[in-house]
């Protein structure tokens, strides 16, 4: 199976968590899946904002990207986090890749602005163009993509800062992907018990948002999933656990984690999936607004 894998950052702060992660994507890599990474890093962007004395403002949850802002989120995210992540998998003998949306023309984006609020630098994903993903792929190399990118026309601004839950959604159509999990540090949705939900439709989020049993960075991550999904029906669509180096393969037998589904009857109502893209060749991939409420999750 083509598998894309959006990595939270609680995974890449601590090396011990890169070794484990780095050791379930060659694990999942043996059984014969093809995986493409996505990544954030919130807590890191935090990080170097508050020693450069960066003030973080959000409104409604989402984080305001002013020009110095965007300097460091590009610099962390398509820096330090990238390339650390880049050195751990090479590590654990997985030959990996680290790109922005700009390496290849990978992806570009249109200013993300939720009803009308004007966020600074933030962006959604507008435009894919997977052929050097697919390049690397065929070439036998594990892609590493950090959600910063140029927006599409811009030739000198700033890269915008695209939400990784929000981002995952657009490459998983884009490069026909069959699955695309959200490692993350719960052991899934949980509900007011703390018991895992092994599965969710649109409507049962919709009530764990409104009873409040869903909150903070689980928000964006569930209609990310739900977003992905109503785009890629066939696709699997989960958020699983990313502990143990059984967590890709773990995730993909729907043996631990949140599965999501359109209907309750596992019958999926919407229309068949676009054809995966032709192997090297540039296709571009026009994208809608989605919902979210972090910036850089
Ligand atoms: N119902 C829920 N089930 C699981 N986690 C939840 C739930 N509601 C809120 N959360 C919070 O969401 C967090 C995961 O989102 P986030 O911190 O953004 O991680 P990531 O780096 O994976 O995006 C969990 O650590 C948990 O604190
Ligand atoms: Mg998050």
């Amino acid at each position: 199976m083509r598998v894309l894998v959006k990595i939270g950052g609680a995974q890449l702060e601590r090396p011990a968590a890169r070794a484990a992660l780095a050791r379930a994507i060659r694990a999942a890599q043996a059984a014969g899946h093809e995986l493409v990474l996505v990544h954030g890093g919130g807590d890191q962007i935090r990080r170097l904002s508050d020693r450069l004395g960066v003030v973080a403002a959000y409104r409604e949850g989402l984080r305001i990207t002013d020009g110095p802002t965007a300097e460091i989120v590009l610099q962390v995210l398509g820096g330090e986090v990238n390339r650390t992540l880049v050195r751990s998998l090479q590590e654990q003998g997985v030959p990996a890749v680290g790109l922005t949306g700009a390496d290849g023309g990978t992806f570009s984006v249109k200013k993300h602005e939720p009803d009308g609020v004007d966020l600074g630098f933030v962006g959604e994903v507008e435009t894919v163009r997977p052929a050097l993903v697919e390049h690397l792929l065929a070439g036998g190399w594990l892609p590493v993509i950090a959600t910063v990118a140029p927006r599409t026309g811009d030739a000198d601004g700033p890269f915008h800062n695209v939400n990784a839950d929000m981002g995952a959604g657009p490459l998983t159509r884009a490069l026909g992907a069959d699955a695309l999990l959200f490692l993350t540090d719960t052991d899934g949705v949980l509900d007011a018990e703390r018991n895992t939900l092994p599965e969710l439709t649109p409507a049962d989020c919709a009530a764990l948002e409104r009873s409040g049993v869903i909150s903070a960075g689980m928000i964006p991550k569930v209609r990310a999933a739900l977003a992905a999904l109503g785009e890629c029906p066939a696709a699997h669509v989960a958020i699983v656990p990313a502990a143990g180096d059984d967590a890709i393969t773990a995730g993909l037998a729907a043996r631990r984690g949140t599965r999501f589904r359109l209907a309750a009857d596992g019958a999926q109502r919407a229309p068949a999936p676009l054809p995966r893209a032709a192997a090297g060749r540039a296709h571009e991939t026009p994208r809608e607004a989605h919902a979210g409420d972090r910036s850089d999750g």
